[in-house]
Parts: C-alpha cells; structure tokens; sequence
C-alpha cells in the first residue's frame, strides 16, 4: 500500500468547543503523521472557493458562512492508505450514521458542524493540500 498524504481540516466547531487536541490524538494513534499544521480562520470568499464543488447545494450558503465562523485548523496527514484511514476516523457525514468510535459520532451534534472535513480520495487530497498549504510549510 503506497504513502499518501490527505488534508484533514478542524472545522470552527471543533476549535470553539476545545477539541483539536482530542481529533490531534486520535490521528496519532492511528499512526498518521502531521506533515504540516495551522490555524488561520477563512474568509466567506475563501470558504466559498474550497467548497465549490458544493455550489448548487441547498446548503452551500450555510456551510460557508459556518466554515467561516471562527478560526479552523488544517493539517497534511500523511501515512499508509492516509485517506481511508482518515475518513474511517472520522465516521459519516451525518453523525447519526457515523460507526460509533469515530470522531463525528462521538462529538457531532449537526450534519453541518460535523467537527471535521477530510479529503475523499488521493486526486482531491492534492488540490485541498494546495489551497490550504505552499512548499514552505511542509515538512
Ligand atoms: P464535509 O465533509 O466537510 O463536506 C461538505 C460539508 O457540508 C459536510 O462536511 C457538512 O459540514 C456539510 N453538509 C453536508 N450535508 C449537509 C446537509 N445536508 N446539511 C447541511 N450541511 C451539510
């Protein structure tokens, strides 16, 4: 199995309820490497532009003006298979249909404040990478 890199992001729910050293441990456990980290907090414009590909949801309007609500952490998680090993730490979408350990199911209270985002697969993985973070920040 080859080494990837996916982008995990912290999203402002996560960081406002003091979360980022319980989601920060459990991808450590699991062996993921942190390659890069940071917090910064998205303009509407920025949150716009990295969730385009939700544009014509109905809930396009209400996940960019919540991602830009407070400040988010991004991270480089790298290690084997790191984007499945990502997304089955983090559960579904929806918390109610998250497998109980994960991340969302154990501190989810909404679809939309889900507390994380990860990358679907190794192209996607490349492109969130390159919006959130340049050469000069990784390790
Ligand atoms: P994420 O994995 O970051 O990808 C898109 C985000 O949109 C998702 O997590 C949720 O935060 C949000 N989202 C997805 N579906 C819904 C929905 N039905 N209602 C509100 N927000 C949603």
């Amino acid at each position: 199995m080859a080494i990837e890199q996916t982008l995990s992001l912290i999203k402002p729910d996560g960081v406002a309820r003091g979360l980022i050293g319980e989601v920060i441990d459990r991808f450590e456990r699991k062996g993921l490497k942190i390659r890069a980290m940071k917090m910064l907090h998205l303009t509407r414009e920025q949150a716009r532009a990295f969730y385009t590909v939700h544009k014509e949801r109905p809930f396009y309007a209400r996940l960019v003006k919540f991602m830009s609500s407070g400040p988010i952490v991004a991270m480089i998680l790298e290690g084997e298979n790191a984007v499945q090993v990502n997304r089955d730490l983090m559960g579904a979408t929806d918390y109610r249909q998250a497998a109980p350990g994960t991340i969302r199911r154990d501190f989810s209270r909404s679809i939309e404040k889900n507390l994380v985002h990860g990358s679907d697969g190794p192209d996607t993985a490349m492109t969130e990478i390159a919006f959130f973070f340049n050469d000069l920040e990784k390790v």
